[in-house]
Formats: C-alpha cells, sequence, structure tokens
C-alpha cells in the first residue's frame, strides 16, 4: 500500500523545531476561550451572575483545554505512535511511516509540555489557578475509553487504543481552527493553538493512512467486534466533559439543580448528537472507504449515531460548527 509522507520538511515545519517556546503574555484581553464554544457561559442562570464569574469560568475552560491536550498526547497517542515506531503496533507498515511516527511523538511531548507550562504560567499571571489536582476528574474521554475497552471481547482488546488515536487525530485539527482566528483572545494564547493545529493537520494526513492499513490487516472477528464501537469511540473524544463543567458550576455557587438544568439546556442531547455526526463526517468518510461499513452492525451503528446522513455526497470535508466544543 503506497505512503506519501506529509513529513519531508518536518525540520522547517514543526512547531517544536521552528518556533520559538510560546510563552504566555499578560495584560492582553482577558477572554480566554471563545463562549459560543462553551455555551453553558451563555446560559441565562449563569450569564446572571455577572461577567466576572463568566470570564473566569472561561478561563477554567481553557485550562481544561490545555490539561485535556496534555492527557490526550500522554496517554492515549504517544503510547501508539511510539509503537508504530518501533514496529510494536501489529501492523505492516512502510518503513517511512514508521520512521514519521517517531516526529509525531516529538509533536505530542511538545504540545503536552508546552501546554502543561503554559498553564502554569496562566495561573501565576492572573493568581487564579485552575481547579486543584484532588478537585477535578480525569478528562471525560479516559473513562470513556476504559468503558469502551469493557465492551470488546478480551482477545480483542488493545485495538480500541489504535482505534482511538486515528479517531482523536483525525478529529483534533477540526476542534483546534477556530481559536487562532478569535480576535477577542490572547495572543499568545491564539498561537499556542494556531502551532498545535499545524502539527495535526499533518498528523490527520498520517492517521487517515493508519486507517487504510488497520482496517484490511483486522481479521473479521476482530472487524465486527471493534467496527460497532466507532461512533463511541467519536463521542468519546468530542462530547463535552459534563462531569468537569458541573465542578465549575458548582464552584461559583450554583446548586446541583441548576447546574444540571444548565449542561442539559446547554448541550441539548439531540442536538449534541447532530453536531458530533457533522464534526465527524470526515473520518466517517475514511472509515466507509477502508470497509468498516460493509458489517451489518457496524453500519447500524453509525445509522443510529446519525453520522450516515449524506454520506453519498463526501465531496468536501465540512468544517466543525460553531456550537461545537470539546
Ligand atoms: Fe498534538
Ligand atoms: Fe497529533
Amino acid at each position: 500500500m503506497e505512503y506519501s509522507s506529509r513529513f519531508e520538511r518536518w525540520d522547517d515545519l514543526a512547531s517544536v523545531r521552528r518556533t520559538p517556546r510560546r510563552d504566555f503574555e499578560p495584560g492582553g484581553p482577558d477572554l480566554y476561550f471563545p463562549p459560543e464554544l462553551y455555551p453553558v457561559v451563555l446560559h441565562p442562570i449563569v450569564a446572571a451572575r455577572g461577567e466576572a464569574v463568566v470570564k473566569g469560568l472561561l478561563l477554567q475552560r481553557l485550562y481544561d483545554y490545555l490539561d485535556f491536550t496534555t492527557e490526550l498526547e500522554s496517554l492515549a497517542v504517544i503510547p501508539v505512535a511510539t509503537k508504530i515506531s518501533r514496529g510494536r503496533s501489529g501492523l505492516i507498515l512502510p518503513e517511512r511511516m514508521k520512521a514519521d511516527a517517531y516526529k509525531i511523538v516529538t509533536d505530542e511531548a511538545w504540545h503536552a509540555q508546552l501546554s502543561h507550562d503554559f498553564a502554569r504560567q496562566i495561573a501565576a499571571e492572573t493568581n487564579c489557578p485552575g481547579l486543584r489536582p484532588e478537585e477535578a476528574g480525569p478528562p471525560a474521554f479516559l473513562p470513556r475509553l476504559d468503558a469502551l475497552r469493557e465492551q470488546l471481547p478480551h482477545d480483542v482488546r488493545g485495538v480500541e487504543s489504535l482505534l482511538f488515536t486515528i479517531v482523536s487525530e483525525t478529529l483534533i485539527s477540526g476542534i483546534l481552527a477556530d481559536i487562532p482566528r478569535d480576535s477577542r483572545l490572547p495572543r499568545s494564547v491564539r498561537a499556542v493553538v494556531r502551532d498545535h493545529a499545524e502539527d495535526e493537520g499533518r498528523h490527520h494526513v498520517y492517521f487517515r493512512s493508519v486507517l487504510r492499513h488497520l482496517w484490511p490487516a483486522l481479521t473479521p472477528y476482530e472487524r465486527r467486534a471493534a467496527g460497532p464501537l466507532v461512533p463511541a469511540a467519536i463521542h468519546a473524544f468530542l462530547e463535552p466533559d459534563y462531569l468537569q463543567t458541573a465542578r465549575h458550576l458548582r464552584s461559583v455557587g450554583l446548586t446541583a439543580d441548576e447546574s444540571d438544568q444548565v449542561i442539559a439546556e446547554s448541550w441539548p442531547p439531540s442536538a449534541m448528537r447532530s453536531a458530533i455526526a457533522r464534526a465527524a463526517s470526515p473520518l466517517t468518510r475514511y472509515f466507509t472507504e477502508a470497509g468498516a461499513l460493509e458489517d451489518a452492525r457496524t453500519r447500524a451503528s453509525f445509522e443510529e449515531a446519525g453520522m450516515l446522513t449524506g454520506t453519498l455526497r463526501f465531496t468536501e470535508v465540512p468544517t466543525p460548527p460553531r456550537e461545537f466544543a470539546t
């Protein structure tokens, strides 16, 4: 299977090689995250608490985003990319592709380190730290991924790590798209996200190629076991972190009932389902091209998740909807 590398000019293009280290620049705007991407702050119950509370919650959302990045890279993507680089992924891949995986490991380690450092710098400058580790839970994708693994037969477990990495690496460039363009945000925040987005554009192409190699390499039994869980892996990555949001809402004085109401009304399940299906449509196309939907249960699972609407018109790659937030 042919492989066309996007890493030929990695030394010139990768953020870890090309740009100076990004530090937080204090004194800029105090809006840290686009409110439209965290719609709980637009809910009347939250908005009534005043601008300072809203801005404080948006700062917390930025911390969550940075922590999510560090966890995702460190716990999900780097282990998989390392296995690919060492020829231990279980896949037969071109030498060039395995060599490129080292560059992805380096990129992701840099994203994790930079996100961690950047959050600490913001906390020091603003004197508004994020939740303490004992207050905050793990990012939602981790327990969701654990639950997904439990649904797999024992002899197929392990494939979900590769699938989840394919899912996250092909969808992350979409969710990073809006922030660099938002002039209401501090310049250094936008620059950090822009650097990350540019690297992830290359990773997207790479992991699309990994999927092309993975699916035919699975046995029919493995495909039947793993295929129906792909929409759940997409939801694990793209659904908002409801529990963490509830913690933030409670910390600004909302009751448990108010917090539940704000979350339910800000992210109505049916609207979320449609938004996720739209955001995932390029990936649905990749799984279709790889032959994953030839299995009836897998196809039914995508259909049930609302992901097959318009699959016949895959002539363009849609951008994720504005209201979308991770
Ligand atoms: Fe990354
Ligand atoms: Fe990546």
